[in-house]
């Protein structure tokens, strides 16, 4: 296991980081390239614990330029599921808090805003190709990455927002302290910040060490979060357990001292009995990982050995977290297949291995697909009856690694 003793100085906040996971070398996770590239750009993916915050965050942080750029592949609608989340927050938004401007910080293709009048919206995207399809809808679209900087030149332009939305995106953000003190600048006074990004709790229970990657520098328990809010004048007035992106927190903030109430008691016991507040739970998570690891290689080589066709189900950025730790190439998974046109045609980061799209891949003579995309099983299971019925089956490592059917 990695030196507990390694220190890292973290911008805007005081003491050290204790890392206790290190997952190795490993590439950009959503850079899928045309052809192999032995330069690849590589770093060290660590991870450490704050025991003043609470805060879980990478070791090292990488470019948010290498990540969020103008051929960023990630789309966020690429799923009935996904699709369907963000129609249910939108309405939900609209209905509760009638705002006259909602601000969403990473508005990726638009699949959130989309539910909204145009003239109510403004949206700040850092990849270019993603501002691109939401100004073509009709969305005042700024370039930029958000910061305490960005939300003041937006309120001079725009004036205060009732609603700030975010989706995956405040856990991409190095400097948190600027990022949330720039929130409580562009909300109006009654206004309220509603975020969600994958849960600490749910990674820990399932093991999801996948959950780490470049693009995610923090993973939030609640805790956490509300350490972090409070130092920046906002509040937690309510969280919500989602089931996407394999467990997220949606949380609702707002000025401290402001009118809405709700109990976020309950769920902050439910993560100090959980440990997440202590060093050591994250410990025995560093060790299951290992275990997880060893578990899903020993399976894969099973099936390899006996003859099988395995594949993965999903190039998921998650997925680069996984073969690069485990040392999996094309001997052990001879292909990706993947929906997403812009994947197709490519190698996964780092361990290069190619991507098709099902209608190529997904066929007849595959027997074992790993399922890459996890965070969707049940959307998959539907989908996949056929491929089931015929003695077909999917390997998953959460929360423990086994074969599903
Ligand atoms: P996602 O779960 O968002 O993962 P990450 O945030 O780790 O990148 O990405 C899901 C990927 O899986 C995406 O590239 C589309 C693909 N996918 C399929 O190929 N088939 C499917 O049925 C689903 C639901 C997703």
């Amino acid at each position: 296991m990695a030196s507990l003793t390694k220190t890292l100085y973290k911008e805007g906040q005081s003491g050290p980081m204790i890392e206790f996971l290190d997952l190795g070398m490993q590439p950009i996770a959503n850079n899928f390239a045309d052809t192999a590239d032995k330069d690849e750009y590589k770093y060290n993916l660590s991870v450490g614990f704050d025991p003043d915050t609470c805060l879980v965050s990478l070791m090292n942080k990488v470019d948010p330029k290498k990540m969020f750029n103008d051929s960023y592949e990630y789309r966020s609608s690429m799923s009935n599921t996904m699709q369907q989340h963000f129609e249910n927050i939108a309405v939900r938004i609209s209905v509760l808090f009638n705002p006259r401007k909602v601000l969403e910080i990473g508005s990726n293709d638009g699949v959130f805003i989309k539910h909204f009048n145009p003239q109510d919206v403004v949206a700040i995207e850092p990849c270019g190709n993603m501002v691109d399809v939401t100004t073509k809808m009709g969305f005042t679209t700024y370039k930029n990455f958000w910061s305490k900087d960005v939300a003041n030149k937006l309120k001079n332009v725009h004036g205060e927002f009732d609603v700030v939305y975010a989706a995956n995106c405040m856990c991409h953000i190095h400097d948190l302290s600027d990022a949330f003190s720039g929130v409580a600048d562009a909300l109006s006074d009654d206004g309220v910040f509603i975020f969600e990004d994958p849960s600490l709790a749910s990674t820990v229970e399932n093991v999801a060490y996948d959950q780490f990657y470049d693009e995610h520098q923090h993973i939030f328990s609640v805790t956490a979060l509300y350490n972090l809010l409070l130092k920046e004048g906002l509040e937690i007035y309510g969280v919500e357990k989602l089931s996407v992106h394999g467990g997220s927190n949606r949380i609702f903030c707002q000025k401290i001292g402001g009118n809405r109430s709700g109990n976020i008691i309950p769920t902050l016991i439910e993560e100090s009995k959980q440990g997440l507040a202590k060093l050591s739970t994250y410990k025995d998570f560093a060790e299951s990982v290992i275990q997880s690891k060893d578990d899903l290689l020993t399976i894969l080589k099973a099936y390899k050995d006996i003859g099988h066709k395995v594949i993965c189900y999903g190039a998921t950025s998650k997925t680069t977290t996984i073969f690069n730790y485990c040392g999996i190439g094309t001997d052990l998974i001879e292909y990706i297949t993947d929906t997403t046109p812009n994947k197709q045609g490519k190698v996964s980061p780092g361990m290069h291995i190619p991507i098709v799209s099902p209608e190529e891949g997904f066929t007849d003579d595959v027997d074992i697909a790993f399922l890459g995309a996890w965070n969707f099983q049940k959307e998959i299971m539907a989908k996949e009856q056929a491929f089931l019925e015929r003695g077909g089956s999917f390997i998953t490592h959460v929360p423990y690694t086994r074969v599903v059917k």
